[in-house]
């Protein structure tokens, strides 16, 4: 029947805000770089996401991504090893998001936290709109396309994931059955042969019994490393061990990225909106103009004022950027005004400039040749398609949406 659950995929997405800064690296990018080398990565640019708050002025979306599209690689996202693509090459999207539509109830999407806040937030904005309501089940969609097993996001996007999961759920249990499903798995178990079939009665039992999911991650690691089984037969083990039917659609898990706090210019956090960031392609000079003039601890008026690095944004950075060596003396500098700001300063503009002067470099190769970009994320939305259309027939099967 279905294709295999891809054990550790891994998906994420980011809106085409354009040009990003070291906010976005730390907060995510960083982290997608080294993800790529430890699960099969996708990742992509949510223009469609963008429109449900920005669809009035839309001039600059192709510039955004393209933006977008470079920062990344400038960053050592490689499309060697992860797919990225943008959301609107892989229309795939919008007809898992529509079919998923027909069974979310309105109250699960207007209970998403973002979905008021965002309203209040955005208040020159008309968020009213049906796209706006929808857009955390668009986001459902494109991580349940991929079944991904992990999904690598900050706080603020966790209740997107859980929606996930729900919808999932409710998904797999309003059309994951089969008519002999009870029968067809106990074959399955059976398949597994000798200790193998003990083990996973034993553990689901345990699992059913006392929710012990210790038991039911151990069930699923030996369905998932049996290579003998069909993979019709190890979507049934999977399903069985929850009692209901086949998984057709996985619940993901957050994979909650741990980002350090990465103060903007003007001591709040860096953010677009509020023009204090660093941008990851710019100018070493400006660079280095920007940070001289980075706010530091009020308290430090005079040279000869001793300071309180936790009072700092500068000591953020330090944290980010600086080694142990470093740090001790700029906590001892500050606190005994033996260091003035700007010195403490230097080592963290050489290491940030140095970081930056390595991203434009790889930047200048796509900047001069646009087309590379483009047939970097061409050869993506036909991966991603390929994945997206496997998971699209099992739904539309599943539906009864195809005869066959
Ligand atoms: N909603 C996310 C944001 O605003 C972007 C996004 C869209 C996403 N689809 C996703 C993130 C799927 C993770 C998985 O940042
Ligand atoms: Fe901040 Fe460094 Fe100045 Fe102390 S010496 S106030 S840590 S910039």
């Amino acid at each position: 029947m279905s294709s295999p659950a891809p054990a550790r995929r891994v998906l994420s997405g980011m809106r085409p805000t354009g040009r990003l800064h070291l906010g976005n690296y730390h907060g995510a990018l960083r982290n997608w770089v080294e993800l790529q080398y430890q699960y099969e990565c996708f990742f992509f640019v949510a223009d469609w996401h963008m429109l449900t708050t920005g669809y009035e002025d839309t001039a600059q979306l192709q510039e955004h991504i393209q933006d977008v599209l470079i920062d990344w690689l400038a960053a050592g996202l490689n499309p060697g090893v992860a797919t990225l693509f943008i959301q609107s090459q892989v229309p795939e999207h919008a007809e898992l998001h529509l079919l998923l539509s027909m069974i979310t109830p309105l109250g699960w999407l207007e209970r998403v936290p973002s979905y008021r806040d965002q309203q209040e937030q955005l208040k020159e904005k008309d968020l009213t709109t049906y796209g706006f309501l929808g857009y955390p089940l668009l986001q459902s969609a494109d991580i349940l396309m991929y079944r991904a097993a992990f999904v690598p996001v900050g706080e603020d996007q966790v209740a997107h994931v859980e929606l996930t999961r729900e919808v999932a759920r409710r998904f797999n249990h309003l059309y994951g059955r089969e008519p002999d499903f009870e029968s067809k798995a106990e074959r399955a178990v059976k398949s597994l042969s000798g200790r193998n079939t003990t083990s996973y009665r034993q553990l689901r039992r345990k699992f059913q019994e006392t929710g012990d999911t210790e038991a039911l991650a151990r069930a699923q690691a030996l369905v998932q490393s049996n290579s003998r089984i069909t993979v019709a037969d190890r979507e049934r083990l999977l399903g069985y061990l929850h009692g209901t039917g086949v998984t057709i659609l996985p619940e993901p898990a957050v994979l909650l990225t741990t980002t350090p706090k990465v103060p903007g210019l003007d001591g709040r956090k860096m953010s677009k909106s509020y023009g204090n960031t660093i941008g990851l392609r710019e100018d070493p000079e400006a660079v280095t103009q920007k940070l001289r003039g980075m706010t530091t601890d009020p308290a430090r008026v005079r040279r000869t004022d001793p300071g309180d690095p936790e009072k700092c944004p500068v000591w953020d950075l330090h944290k980010i950027y600086s080694d142990e060596g470093v740090r001790k003396w700029v906590v001892e500098g500050c606190k005994s005004a033996g260091i003035g700001c700007l010195e403490c300063k230097q080592p963290l503009i050489d290491k940030i400039v140095e970081e930056i002067s390595g991203m434009r470099k790889r930047a200048q190769e796509f900047e001069d040749h646009p087309e590379l970009v483009r047939d970097i994320v061409a050869e993506g939305a036909n991966k991603a398609r390929e994945a997206a259309r496997e998971t699209l027939d099992d739904v539309r099967r599943a539906m009864h949406l195809r005869a066959d």
